[in-house]
Formats: C-alpha cells, sequence, structure tokens
C-alpha cells in the first residue's frame, strides 16, 4: 500500500447512513474504485453509483469478498442475516464496522470468524452534512490501529470519539438522540416566537441560526456554557428572566429525564439483542 491508498472499502446497505459514509469516505480520500456498495434495490443501486461512481452492483458476499473494510449500514433487525451472508466470504484480518444502532458488538463476534476484528459506531444525524458526532467502540480483536482507520474513515462526518461499549448506551442518550432534543427545542423556540406575533418561518430561521451560532460559539470558545450563559444575563435583564423561567419550569430536569429514559431503552434494546451464552461460534471462512 502507498501512503495515500486507502484500504478497499465495501459499505452494505445504501441507505440514508450507507450514502452519508460512502460521501464520507470519498470526501476523506479513498477513490471511487475503493469503494463498493452492495443494495437491495437495483434502482438505487444505480442512484448511488451515478451520483457517486461507486461500484454497487455486487452482492454483500462477492463484496466483502475484496475488501479490508467492512462498513455495515443495514437496519438492526437485518444485521443477523447479512452476517450469515458475509461470514464465510470474509478475508481473515478484515475490519468489520458497524453503524447499525444497539445491536451489541457480541452479535458480531459471535457470528463472524473467530478473531474479526470488529468496530461498533454510534452516529447520529448530523453526519449527513458534515456535523455529526459519533461514538466508536472496539471489540476484542480491534487494535488502536484498527480505531485509528475508522477515525479516518469517518473524518468528514463531523465529531469521532473513542469509548468503551459499555459507554455506548449513554452515548445513544447524549449524541445519538440528542438531535431530536435540539430539533424539540428549536420547534419549541419557533412555536414561542409565533406566539409572540412572528411569522412561522421568520421564527423557525430565527430559532435555527441560534441554535446553530450557540453551538459554533461553544465549540469555537471552547468556554464552559455556564460561563458563555453568564455572559449573555445582565444583572435584571430579559435573559435572566427568561432562564428563571426554564428553571421554574424544570426544562434542565426534563432533559436529563429524556437522557435518562433514553438510555434505559438502549440498555434494554442491547440486552435483547445479545447471543445467548449457547450460541453456535462463528462458521469458517471460504477457503
Ligand atoms: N439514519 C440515521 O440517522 C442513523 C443514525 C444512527 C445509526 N443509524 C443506523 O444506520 C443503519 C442504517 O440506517 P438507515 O437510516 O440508513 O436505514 P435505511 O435508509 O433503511 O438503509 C438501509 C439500506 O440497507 C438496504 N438493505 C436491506 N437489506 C439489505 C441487505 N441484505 N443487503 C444490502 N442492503 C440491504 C436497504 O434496502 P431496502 O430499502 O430495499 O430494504 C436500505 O437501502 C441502521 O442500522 C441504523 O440503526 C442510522
Amino acid at each position: 500500500m502507498t501512503a495515500t491508498a486507502r484500504p478497499h472499502t465495501a459499505v452494505l446497505g445504501g441507505g440514508v447512513m450507507g450514502e452519508a459514509l460512502v460521501s464520507a469516505l470519498l470526501t476523506a480520500g479513498w477513490t471511487a474504485d475503493d469503494v463498493d456498495v452492495t443494495e437491495r434495490s437495483a434502482a438505487r443501486a444505480m442512484e448511488l453509483s451515478g451520483r457517486y461512481g461507486v461500484r454497487a452492483a455486487d452482492p454483500n458476499r462477492k463484496a466483502v469478498k475484496g475488501a479490508d473494510l467492512v462498513l455495515v449500514a443495514v437496519k438492526p433487525q437485518v444485521v443477523p442475516e447479512v452476517l450469515a451472508e458475509i461470514a464465510p466470504a470474509l478475508r481473515p484480518g478484515t475490519l468489520v464496522v458497524s453503524v447499525a444502532a444497539g445491536v451489541p458488538v457480541a452479535v458480531y463476534e459471535a457470528a463472524l470468524p473467530e478473531g474479526t476484528p470488529v468496530v461498533r459506531v454510534m452516529p447520529n444525524t448530523p453526519a449527513l452534512v458534515g456535523k455529526g458526532a459519533s461514538g466508536i467502540a472496539p471489540g476484542s480483536h480491534a487494535t488502536d490501529e484498527h480505531l485509528a482507520l475508522v477515525e479516518e474513515a469517518l473524518a468528514a462526518t463531523g465529531l469521532v470519539v473513542r469509548v468503551a461499549e459499555k459507554d455506548l448506551d449513554a452515548v445513544t442518550a447524549i449524541s445519538g438522540s440528542g438531535p431530536a432534543y435540539a430539533f424539540y427545542l428549536i420547534d419549541a423556540m419557533a412555536e414561542a416566537g409565533v406566539l409572540l406575533g412572528l411569522t412561522r418561518d421568520l421564527a423557525t430561521r430565527l430559532a435555527v441560526a441560534t441554535v446553530e451560532g450557540s453551538a459554533a460559539l461553544a465549540a469555537q470558545t471552547g468556554d464552559h456554557p455556564v460561563v458563555l450563559r453568564e455572559r449573555v444575563s445582565s444583572p435584571g435583564g430579559t435573559t435572566v428572566a427568561g432562564v428563571a423561567a426554564l428553571d421554574a419550569h424544570g426544562v434542565r430536569a426534563g432533559v436529563v429525564a429524556a437522557a435518562r429514559a433514553a438510555y434505559d431503552r438502549s440498555r434494554a434494546l442491547g440486552a435483547a439483542a445479545r447471543p445467548t451464552p449457547t450460541a453456535e461460534p462463528g462458521p469458517a471462512r471460504d477457503e
């Protein structure tokens, strides 16, 4: 491999997240020749190869045969059938990375050949515009080098942080589900603007720009959110009156409860998906 060569990569499932991954790989320096995306629908496969120039005609098993990196981007309930299909065709050492929400590493390790390195990713939807936040967790055979490769592959999707798999439920509760909390806040601010006499369009544009700008300011300065909030709260002013009303209505407690509920749900879904201890070990590879 030359310094700029990228591992041949198969993206299994070319839906919303699969397309975001293909786009991120190309932005990160992979060439269209390096990427093979698989799809059930021929029309969608043609659309992806037309848009990105990548190969999109192979079935899963053929695509993984030539791959050094496999990104699993099918719905969680389809993961077991896809793993059963690809297990005999995986080359030893091929890194399998999954973005499927709530499917534990143990499911991959039980279904794939012994020793297969696996990395589990919890992305979020802002990855579609390069502003995502992803937690990545290694399986028992994934090394620092594997994690570095995943960071490189996901670099164009936004922030990528390494965590232990046990912390992915918390990552799910904060950044995985977090965009919905932010959209909820934007919607509430816009609704309030309408109540106070602004048009819905104007109120929504003001709310979106305010949340986007506040996040950018927090990210760029690195200042604690409390410091940023105090900086815009003059004594006896409008902002401190607004924040006091948020406190009086328990909004902080509501956010904590929302994250706790998402965390509990993520743990329950993960436990239900975990293979039973009597599960058969992964099949042997194709010779
Ligand atoms: N979207 C998000 O924001 C987001 C965020 C975090 C994590 N994720 C995870 O990303 C994964 C994909 O989600 P998504 O939103 O991208 O779903 P999606 O748009 O439904 O994409 C899944 C794609 O996989 C295709 N597919 C189904 N079975 C297949 C098979 N056997 N082989 C190859 N392709 C197959 C589907 O085709 P058909 O439509 O023809 O079935 C569909 O195009 C999920 O596991 C989800 O948990 C998504």
